[in-house]
Formats: structure tokens, C-alpha cells, sequence
């Protein structure tokens, strides 16, 4: 066995300490090769945190996170709480009424409704059996869900329309890339029972109005898919088409040529654009009903004034569509996220009926938050126009642990004031505390120490000027109102 033996150790002024190891290599053959490996010596401390940190790393090894899935950080919680708020706003003005729906359903909910064919149901789902021997899925989209429970709770019986949103996280096991993952949020609306072109218009006006609230410039995309009977119609053209293109097309458009002849128009694939292109376009397959409905609907987008383009090869990836269908743009088509739909929508008269319940024409849209934040953070930078991060109006600051336990008392006093306060109370020192409330660029700090505990006063401290006021613990909340005018 190879031995290995610490020979020396020098100090070079006030230099590190090195260590040269030898290691004897061959004792047998009386041979010594040596092998000299220098680095430094580290301090008690130093192994520690080298310990620390090892153990650190192998931590964050052990418990990494599903490929797809990720933590939303508390960095990035001011943008989700916007988008958030921004879609309640919308919701309520439009009168829509929020929903909640169970992350699981029945596997056959999403098979009948999305449809067979479908990237989502024949790639994407989470399905699995439950312990009751149950097939079931975790949702890939609410609008099953949502007509589900229309079903349901028999919402029939509700004045029309019945309009419903919500905010949710779906589960699609897509091949994760920027903007594509494997848990990923929607913003949902859905109109049941109304056919008017003009709720066709105030769901993209929803949607467009979500993006101007938060001053992200989108285009919209629409066309009209027809109804089934002129889609079929359609589909049996393109077919022919497409068979005269087979050699062109990429390998998964090949298979799609029978199959679902209308995914071939929603390929990204280069290759398969020039074919796209010359393909021929839906809209010219509309009987003259069908026609004027989608340029009623358009009628409503120009009185809107929401810029739209006509987007003939525009179909949309689940099968329960029918009529109007749309989907929503970055402009700026330069930027990467461009290149992904950041939401999507469109009529689906036909589902409630395909589920067993009565006709219901509906139509709705969902918007893919995560693609929103991750635009947002770019667009916002690039623009000089961030979101602020959360603001405190004061700092409290306390001086030993009786001072704290006074300190505590006092931030739960002046709750609900409307002022925001700082505070950390695992830092003991008063001039720590002073740096943070600095970092935070707070105006006031108030300052409870030992002689304004046994008088019952605090010490407010003008940041600016580092003039100190003492006043009365049961006045604070009037005073400080009065000085930060809330
Ligand atoms: P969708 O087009 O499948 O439509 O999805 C809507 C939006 O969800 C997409 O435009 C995209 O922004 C986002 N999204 C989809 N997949 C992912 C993913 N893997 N990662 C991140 N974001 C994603 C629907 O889901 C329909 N239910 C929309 C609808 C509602 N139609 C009528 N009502």
C-alpha cells in the first residue's frame, strides 16, 4: 500500500501556510518516486466552512427539484402578486365570479374533452392511478374542469351567462425549455351560456386589457376555425395538400398528416414553414354564417380599437374549439418570449353538450403567467420601469431584550394603521439596526431603550436631519400618522 507522509510545513512571512505532501509510491522495488503537492493550510475556521459548505453542496445535491418544476422565489413574489391582482381587477370589472376546482380529476375528464391526438392528452399528462384504482390526472387545463362543474352543480339553472375565473397551477409534462414548464399557473376566464359575438370580443378585450394593466405590449392573434362540419371539410383539403408535401415535412408532422392534419399548421419547425405558408387557409372554408360571425366579432375589436392580426393558420392545439379562436404576442419580436403564445383562447360551443349536459355555447381564454413574470422582468428592466419592491415606512429599533418584548407589543398595536414597519429582532446592536434602517431609506426610526421602557415613551429619530423627539408608547400611532400623512 502507498504511504503518504507530511514532510514539511513553512511560513512565508505573513503568507499562508503551505504543506508539501510525499508520497511514497513504490517500496517494493526500493524505487521512490515522489510526488510533492502543495495548498494551503487552513485555519480551524477555515475547515469548517469548508465542512460547512460541503455539507452544503451535498444538501442542495440530495434534494434538487423534479426537472420542470420550480421554487417561485420571494424576489420574484412582486411581480405574481401584480399579475395576480391585475387579473382580479379585470375579473371583477367584467363581473366575473372566481372558481377554485380540485388539482386532480378523473383521467376520462381531459381524454373527452381536450381530445385524443392532442400533445396534452397523448404526451403531457400527469396520470397515474389513485390508491382506490382510480385513473386520475393531475389537470393539464381548467376549461374541462371548469365546464365540469358547470356541469355539476347544474349552473343551468343560474342566469345566463354564468362567468367564471381562475388562477391556478396546471401540470403538462412538456419538454421543459424557457418559458415551458412542468407546473405552470394560468389566469382563466369562462363565458357559459351566451353565444353574442360580443362576448366573443369582451373575452379577448379581458385579455388584452390584463396585458395593458400591466404595460406589456401584446398583439393579438385571431381567426375563425369554423364548425365542425366546415372544419371537416377543411381538414380533408388539407390532407390532400399535405400528401403532396409529405417529403418537406418534419418526421412528427409525417404522422400528423392523417391524424390531425390541423397540429401540421401549429408546427414550429422550419423546415415545415414553406409548407404552412402554401397551405390552404380555414377561413376560406366558411359558409357565409360562419363568415359574418367571426366579422362581427372583428367589428367589436375595431369599435375596441385592440390592434389584432388575422391569423389564418392559427388553430390551436385542443380539440374542443369552434368559431373564434385567439391567442396573445410580446410584440417586440425580437425578444426570445416572443416566440410563445403567453395565452390563448377561444369559443368551445360544443363541449358542455360533448359531456352529456345541455347545448351551452361558451367561450374563454387562459393567459400563462409564468411567461407573463419572466416578461415582465425583462420588458420591465429594459424599459427603466421595475416594479418598486415592497416599501416599510418606518423602522423600529429596541435596545436589549426587555426593549424587544415592549417592541413586539408595540408592532402588533400598530397593525392595521396602514403603516409598514420594519424591524429585525434577532439584531441586538443599535447601530446594526440603524445600517438597516438606512438600506430601507425609512424617514423615522423609533427607538424603544431602557429608560423609555420604565417611562413609557419612545424616541422617534428624523433620519434626515438626526433630530430626536421623545414621545408617549400610547400616542405612537396617531403621531406617526400625522408625520407620514396616512
Ligand atoms: P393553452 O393554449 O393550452 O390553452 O394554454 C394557455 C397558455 O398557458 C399558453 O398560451 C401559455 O402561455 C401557457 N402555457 C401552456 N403550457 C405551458 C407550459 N408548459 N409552461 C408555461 N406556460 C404554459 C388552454 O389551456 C385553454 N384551457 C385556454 C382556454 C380557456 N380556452 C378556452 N378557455
Amino acid at each position: 500500500m502507498p504511504k503518504e507522509k507530511k514532510v514539511t510545513t513553512k511560513k512565508v512571512g505573513k503568507k499562508k501556510k503551505t504543506v508539501l505532501k510525499k508520497k511514497i509510491l513504490n517500496k517494493k522495488d526500493n524505487k521512490q518516486e515522489t510526488k510533492i503537492e502543495e495548498g494551503p493550510v487552513l485555519t480551524k475556521k477555515e475547515k469548517e466552512e469548508k465542512k460547512i459548505d460541503k455539507k452544503r453542496k451535498k444538501a442542495t445535491a440530495d434534494w434538487s427539484l423534479l426537472r420542470g418544476m420550480r421554487d417561485l422565489l420571494p424576489e420574484d413574489q412582486k411581480y405574481w402578486r401584480k399579475c395576480f391582482e391585475t387579473a382580479q381587477n379585470v375579473s371583477d370589472y367584467f363581473l366575473y365570479k372566481k372558481i377554485e376546482t380540485p388539482v386532480v380529476e378523473e383521467t376520462k375528464l381531459f381524454i373527452r374533452t381536450v381530445g385524443k391526438g392532442t400533445d396534452i392528452v397523448d404526451k403531457e399528462m400527469y396520470t397515474f392511478e389513485d390508491k382506490d384504482g382510480k385513473k386520475v390526472t393531475l389537470r393539464p387545463e381548467g376549461t374541462a374542469s371548469a365546464a365540469r362543474a358547470f356541469i355539476g352543480h347544474g349552473m343551468w339553472n343560474k342566469p345566463q351567462p354564468v362567468k367564471l375565473w381562475y388562477y391556478s397551477p396546471m401540470f403538462r409534462h412538456d419538454r421543459p425549455q424557457a418559458g415551458r414548464y412542468r407546473q405552470f399557473w394560468q389566469y382563466s376566464c369562462e363565458c357559459f351560456g351566451a353565444d353574442d359575438p360580443s362576448v366573443d370580443a369582451e373575452n379577448v378585450l379581458m385579455a388584452y386589457n390584463f396585458f395593458k394593466d400591466l404595460n406589456l405590449p401584446v398583439q393579438i392573434r385571431i381567426n375563425s376555425i369554423g364548425d365542425p362540419e366546415e372544419r371537416e371539410r377543411y381538414k380533408q383539403e388539407l390532407i390532400t395538400y399535405l400528401r403532396t408535401k409529405r417529403s418537406y415535412l418534419c418526421e412528427d408532422c409525417k404522422k400528423r398528416i392523417n391524424r390531425s392534419p390541423l397540429r401540421v399548421l401549429d408546427c414550429k419547425q422550419e423546415e415545415c414553414q414553406p409548407v404552412i405558408e402554401g397551405a390552404p387557409q380555414i377561413i376560406d372554408w366558411l359558409q357565409e354564417p360562419s363568415k359574418n360571425r367571426f366579422m362581427t366579432v372583428l367589428e367589436y375589436l375595431d369599435e375596441l380599437g385592440i390592434p389584432y392580426t388575422l391569423d389564418t393558420k392559427l388553430v390551436r392545439g385542443l380539440d374542443y374549439y369552434n368559431g373564434m379562436v385567439f391567442e396573445i404576442y410580446y410584440k417586440d419580436q425580437e425578444n426570445e418570449t416572443a416566440q410563445s403564445a403567453l395565452g390563448g383562447g377561444g369559443r368551445y360551443d360544443l363541449l358542455i353538450e360533448s359531456m352529456g349536459g345541455n347545448h351551452t355555447p361558451a367561450v374563454g381564454f387562459s393567459i400563462g403567467v409564468d411567461r407573463v413574470v419572466n416578461l415582465m422582468k425583462t420588458h420591465f428592466k429594459e424599459n427603466n420601469c421595475d416594479l418598486p419592491d415592497q416599501k416599510v415606512d418606518i423602522y423600529l429599533a429596541h435596545l436589549g431584550k426587555d426593549a424587544r418584548r415592549v417592541a413586539l407589543r408595540l408592532l402588533e398595536e400598530i397593525r392595521g394603521s396602514g403603516i409598514k414597519i420594519g424591524y429585525n429582532f434577532f439584531k441586538e446592536a443599535l447601530k446594526n439596526q440603524l445600517e438597516a434602517a438606512n438600506k430601507l431609506e425609512v424617514p423615522y426610526v423609533l427607538i424603544i431603550g431602557q429608560k423609555e421602557l420604565q417611562d413609557g415613551t419612545i424616541i422617534i429619530r428624523d433620519m434626515e436631519s438626526g433630530v430626536q423627539e421623545i414621545i408617549d408608547q400610547k400616542k405612537i400611532e396617531s403621531h406617526l400618522k400625522k408625520k407620514l400623512k396616512k
